[in-house]
């Protein structure tokens, strides 16, 4: 059984002439027979080549946090592109779109770029910058993106060789990445507050950063344990440690204000990206004056060609604008958790072990066990084969949940409440089948 239609095969096929693997991200390649062709989206949906629709909850990883194809979004684009794109200038939109970030999230002062990763990276530089100091604390199953620097220990790559949780192995993700850097990486387990301390107190005089997504974003939306964020803010103050928040995943996602809003707690640095353009690529790392003060022309090297254009600025303005003005997170926790609610209810009466994890605009099922997961290593222990079995059943009855557990349920604000009882209708079904 495939997942690919006539159509589909037959461009996924052409793909692969021309395109290693036939996908421009690894992440999307499911093999040469489950990978898709995806000719648009609307709203909550895609369609396929073949015609296929799906209601869509992986969402570009992400980032459609109104729905595809948003016309309030697209219009606003299309007319900003009407006054030219790049000029080696600031223009009035990155002035607007850097005031809405600072109103929103509270950090002081922001910089636009394209990517999370071209966030995460230059956050990094500017902690190493800021504190004269090099090395950083990364934790199990987070990512950063695809920096060199970041390419350890993270979900995707490293289902592996962990190493005693004590003394966690320095994973590194990938080939190709120079040895010589790990010696900057230190690897923790995420949400063990004891561990964090002593790491802190024996190596703080060559700590830059405790970089951490405050819940994991990247394995089941995994949340931070009661005290975890908080004391990495303490450390972070009591070392000079630059903390930075990555929310790729959790800005403007799970409050207005992401994670710094959602837990109460403040970063110095933060990254955000995916649901600041509504899958326009922009992106951001904004924070404390002070720390973000420490980029001067010259000195500290930050910028980029395309860094603030005007499709990715027009987008955020659109995207943040809607997101302050209506509903929209609100819609979707409420959508999120008839969803949690009822997913955890088809699962019990099927009597399989589960826990529904995280939260409801970005949630995970880990199946087979009960206990909450509190690391990467809770969630390895799981049933991923059932999972991925529910998950094929689920996107041939067109519902598409990522087959790997570890990318949580994305909701968009188009999501209805009748596209959330199909999906439990359907849900059910892939269940009893996969049984
Ligand atoms: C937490 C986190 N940081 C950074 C990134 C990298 O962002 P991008 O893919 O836009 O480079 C991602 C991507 O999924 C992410 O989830």
């Amino acid at each position: 059984m495939s997942l690919q239609g006539e159509k589909t095969r037959a461009l996924y096929r052409k793909a692969s002439q021309f395109i290693p693997h036939g996908v421009n991200s690894n992440f999307r390649y499911w093999g040469p027979d489950d990978t898709l062709v995806i000719s648009r989206g609307e709203g909550a949906y895609i369609w396929d080549m073949d015609g296929n629709r799906y209601i869509d909850y992986r969402l570009g990883f992400g980032p459609i946090i109104l729905g595809h194809a948003d016309p309030r979004v697209n219009q606003i684009v299309a007319d900003s592109i009407r006054d030219g794109t790049v000029f080696a200038w600031t223009t009035p939109r990155e002035v607007e779109v850097a005031e809405r970030i600072c109103r929103m999230t509270s950090v002081e002062k922001v910089r636009l770029t394209n990517t999370g990763t071209e966030a995460t990276m230059h956050t990094l530089r500017l902690a190493r910058a800021h504190t004269n100091r090099e090395r950083f604390i990364k934790f199990e199953g987070q990512y950063h993106g695809m920096c060199d620097y970041f390419l350890y220990s993270t979900a995707s790559s490293n289902l592996g060789m962990l190493g005693s949780r004590r003394s966690p192995v320095v994973g590194t993700g990938t080939s190709g990445v120079p040895k010589a850097i790990n010696q900057y990486v230190t690897i923790l387990p995420y949400n063990d507050v004891e561990m964090l301390e002593r790491a802190v107190k024996a190596q703080w005089g060559d700590l830059a950063a405790i970089f951490i997504e405050p819940m994991m974003g990247n394995v089941a939306g995994i949340l931070p344990g009661p005290e975890f964020l908080q004391t990495a803010r303490r450390l972070c103050d009591e070392y000079g440690i630059v903390m930075v928040f990555d929310e790729v995943k959790t800005g403007f996602r799970i409050a207005r204000g992401g994670a710094q809003e959602f837990f109460g707690v403040r970063a110095d640095l933060v990254t955000y990206a995916k649901s600041l353009g509504n899958g326009f690529p922009v992106a951001a790392y904004g924070g404390k004056e002070e720390v973000m003060m420490t980029i001067e022309p010259g000195q500290v090297a930050c910028g980029g060609t395309y860094a603030g254009n005007a499709v990715g600025a027009a987008a955020a303005i659109a995207t943040l604008e809607i997101l302050e003005k209506e509903p929209v997170i609100e819609t979707i926790n409420q959508r999120g958790k008839m969803l949690m609610n009822g997913i955890g209810e088809i699962l019990s009466e099927a009597g399989i072990p589960h826990v529904v994890t995280g939260l409801p605009s970005m949630f995970g099922i880990l199946l087979g066990e009960e206990q909450e997961p509190m690391e990467f290593r809770d969630y390895i222990k799981g049933d991923s084969a059932l999972y991925e079995k529910i998950c094929f059943g689920l996107i041939e009855r067109g519902v598409q949940p990522d087959s790997d557990g570890r990318e949580p349920w994305f909701l968009c604000y188009a999501l209805s409440e009748e596209d959330v009882n199909e999906t439990l209708n359907v849900f059910n079904d892939a269940v009893q089948a996969a049984l």
